[in-house]
């Protein structure tokens, strides 16, 4: 086992995926590649689903944030395993809508929908739009007025919190492009507005206070300031807010020096929480939603890719380069993210060495990590990149005009095509001919 119990090593020492020999995916699909383990997700569904009814109620209800990692494949898996689906975006409705699922199980989000956007969404049934500030609360108003229906609607609220985590993934705090902080009085202002609107059900709050946290902690001071907002909205307005959504962000275990998470044990946690915190504000539990996208789905991905160039810098680093980088991870490139990386044909020898590894674009900051403890690499050598299923295909690029990887699913030791690679064609399908 190497972090997980779906990445193996078989007789041959080979890295095994979800029990299917990664030499041979490597073969069959060809490099890079995106596999993606089937049943992690699944079981992963399975935990939150179990444990959110279990500790919050049977109409709790988690919610895949498809952001993470978006395809036909995954809506129709998460569909399956009942979870309602967070999209962001024209295209994440879009997908979730062609993969036929439940219009009534989508929550909208997004700090800038377009008119379009809102017009799309409501005429595909949207069940609830999470309204991030006043311009589209009005927006939204005004549509579904023309309509003579009532829009389901949370609040998008931010907490200000600093959830310790990197700052371009958090997103708590006061000072941020997403939703009405509380403290400035915008809070209360939009959720009046909001209970003034005839054609808005304001059902309930959200917010959402970063990504890859590892601690309760920060979800416990959000559910404090929410449960106190939601106290001060019942005395002060009448009003009782029914929904309170949590939002995402329950940290992955990249490498073996991150600590690994229960996440049953830790809705268990964030449960008792929230519990205590309305009997002490004198409020009705409200129905408690999660939005986790990364520890449904990060786990159960590794990318592979053949290694080209090895170069050892006398006297600096050693540099191993594969046929993939920054477009099918920009990762390590944004954020500085770890990973853990082995040697797929010789993964039962020690990662005993030292190397940065490079991507293939024209950029030296096209990296996937530095100083990465691995085995020694020769040209030809299948290197796979574990715990890449979240964020990595999601914000995929074609930089350098490189083809997207393709996403091979693993369902029972069975692999599957579910994103075809890209073709070079693929890459010039919109492009147009001017002519002279
Ligand atoms: N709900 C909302 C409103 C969000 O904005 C997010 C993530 C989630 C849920 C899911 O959070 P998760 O459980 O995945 O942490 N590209 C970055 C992550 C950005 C996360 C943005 N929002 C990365 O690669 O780390």
């Amino acid at each position: 086992m190497i972090l997980y119990n779906h990445f193996d090593v078989n007789e041959k020492g080979h890295l095994t995926i979800g029990g299917v020999d990664a030499v041979d995916l490597a073969k069959e699909f060809g490099t890079p590649s995106y596999i993606i383990d089937e049943e992690v997700i699944r079981n992963n569904c399975r935990t939150y689903l179990n444990a959110a009814r279990k500790h919050f109620g049977k109409d709790a209800l988690p919610l895949y944030a498809s952001k993470a990692l978006c395809f036909t494949g995954i809506y129709k898996l998460v569909a399956e395993e009942g979870l309602g689906v967070d999209c962001v975006s024209g295209g994440e409705l879009y997908t979730a809508r062609r993969a036929g699922f439940p219009a009534e199980k989508i929550y909208f989000h997004g700090n800038n929908k377009t008119d379009k956007d809102i017009r799309d969404a409501i005429d595909m049934g949207v069940g609830t739009f999470v309204v991030d500030n006043t311009d589209e609360l009005y927006a939204l108003a005004a549509e579904a007025e023309k309509r003579s229906i009532t829009q389901r609607i949370l609040l998008r609220i931010t907490p200000g919190i600093d959830p310790h985590t990197h700052k371009a993934i958090s997103t708590g705090n006061v000072d941020s492009k997403f939703g009405s902080a509380i403290v400035t009085g915008q809070a209360m202002d939009i959720v009046k507005k909001a209970i003034a609107e005839p054609s808005l059900d304001l059902a309930g709050l959200h917010c959402h206070i970063g990504s890859q946290i590892f601690d309760i902690e920060p979800f416990a001071e959000a559910a404090e300031i929410m449960t106190e907002f939601i106290a001060k909205i019942k005395s002060e307005c009448g009003y009782e807010i029914r929904e309170l959504n949590l939002g995402g962000g329950l940290g992955v275990r990249y490498t073996e020096y991150d600590r690994e998470i229960d996440y049953a044990e830790a809705i268990g946690e964030i449960s008792a929480v929230v519990r205590g915190l309305c009997e002490k504000n004198g409020i009705t539990m409200p129905r408690i939603i999660l939005e986790p996208g990364r520890s449904l789905v990060a786990a159960a991905g590794a990318t592979l890719y053949t290694v080209g160039s090895v170069k050892e810098i006398t006297g600096f680093k050693n540099y191993i380069s594969v046929d993939g980088g920054m477009p099918d991870n920009p990762r390590y490139a944004l954020y500085s993210s770890q990973y853990t990386a082995l040697i797929a044909n010789r993964a039962s020898e020690p990662r005993d060495y030292r190397a940065t590894l490079a991507g293939r674009c024209c950029e030296s900051g096209d990296l996937l990590g530095e100083n990465m403890e691995i085995q020694r690499a020769k040209r030809g050598d299948i290197l796979a990149v574990l715990v890449t299923g979240a964020y990595n295909y999601a914000m995929a690029s074609n930089y350098n005009k490189l083809p997207r990887p393709p996403i091979i699913m693993i369902k029972g030791g069975v692999p599957r095509i579910a994103v075809k690679r890209e073709s070079y064609a693929d890459l010039l399908a919109n492009d147009v001919d001017l002519g002279d």
